[in-house]
């Protein structure tokens, strides 16, 4: 699993991003917020980033981007170590797009209309482009009705769903979204969920961190566990997932879908691998 991607034609590929022993702390702090993580991303995947607060999720996506750089290790874009030059990061930062845990961090202008058409503007998307982009968006994002309040007027969640649209918009190579389901509702969640694999499945990489191991389970290709700085754990997301006695010191619940799967007596189970949709429990209880 770790380090290498197999390509759809059986090649293999370097990640799209890795992160090697890398060590950071912030300044004044003495604490390693990030302690020797090392862990890769591999294109074209869903991967999902689980950790208990503090871990250092945000701070390894703050990394993944260029705003904070490694104070030992390195992160290796498409194989090859990142430049920090201004030209490069700008390169960088337009192949991987970060959608904020806190959406006040992330929105500039006055209305959402105003933001999503700002920072595709500065990607040098044409005008054209741009209206139809935002058109769009501002649509699956359940936004339209609200693309001209001003941004102080809407609600947590309704600036969350901007700031996701923002980054959308901008349609990068790598798209990495911090709790980008805190504080939405299940239908703005819902539609989040179907819009993100709208995305991947263009051939995006996404990559969320999430407390929502039910989330997580059900939509992730991949799964990667962060405690105290460091990558403990990662692969398929049932496998991950099955691995209780490693989860429970790290705070970590199993998903609902798998406790209730694996309650079931063996009999019944069958050779089957786990449902990772209620649809899909619901049909194998069916069929047994
Ligand atoms: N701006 C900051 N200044 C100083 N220390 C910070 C700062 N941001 C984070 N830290 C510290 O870095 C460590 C990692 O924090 P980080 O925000 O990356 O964790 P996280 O896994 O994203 O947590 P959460 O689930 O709460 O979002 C923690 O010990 C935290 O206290
Ligand atoms: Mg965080």
């Amino acid at each position: 699993m770790r380090n290498t991607a197999e390509g759809k034609t059986g090649s293999t590929l370097p990640p799209l991003l890795e992160a090697r022993d890398v060590s950071f702390s912030y300044p004044g702090t003495r604490k390693d917020a990030l302690r020797g993580l090392t862990l890769s991303i591999p294109a074209g995947q869903k991967t999902a980033i689980c950790g208990h607060n503090g871990s250092g999720k945000s701070t390894f996506f703050l990394h993944a981007i260029g705003i904070h750089r490694p104070a030992a290790g390195a992160l290796l874009w498409k194989g090859q170590p990142v430049s920090y030059q201004a030209g490069a990061l700008r390169r960088w930062r337009q192949q991987a797009g970060l959608v904020f845990q806190d959406p006040e961090h992330q929105l500039i202008l006055n209305t959402p209309y105003e933001d999503i058409t700002y920072g595709l503007r500065n990607a040098g998307v044409s005008e054209e482009e741009i209206r139809l982009r935002t058109r769009s968006i501002l649509a699956s994002m359940g936004l339209t009705e609200l693309a001209d309040t001003p941004i102080h007027h809407l609600s947590l969640g309704q600036k969350k769903r901007t700031a996701l649209a923002g980054v959308l918009a901008l349609e990068p190579e790598l798209l990495l979204l911090d709790e980008p389901t805190a504080y939405l509702d299940p239908a703005s969640e819902r539609r989040l969920i179907e819009e993100l694999d709208r995305i991947h499945g263009s051939g995006v990489t996404v990559v969320m961190a999430t407390h929502d191991t039910n989330l997580a389970y059900a939509w992730a290709d991949r799964v990667l566990v962060m405690d105290g700085g460091r990558c403990l754990l990662e692969g398929p997301a049932p496998e991950v997932f099955s691995r209780k006695e490693e989860l429970h010191p790290l705070g970590i619940t199993p998903p609902l879908l798998l406790e209730l799967w694996e309650a079931l007596p063996a009999s019944v189970r069958g050779s089957a691998p786990p449902p990772r949709s209620t649809e899909a429990f619901k049909q194998l209880l069916g069929t047994v």
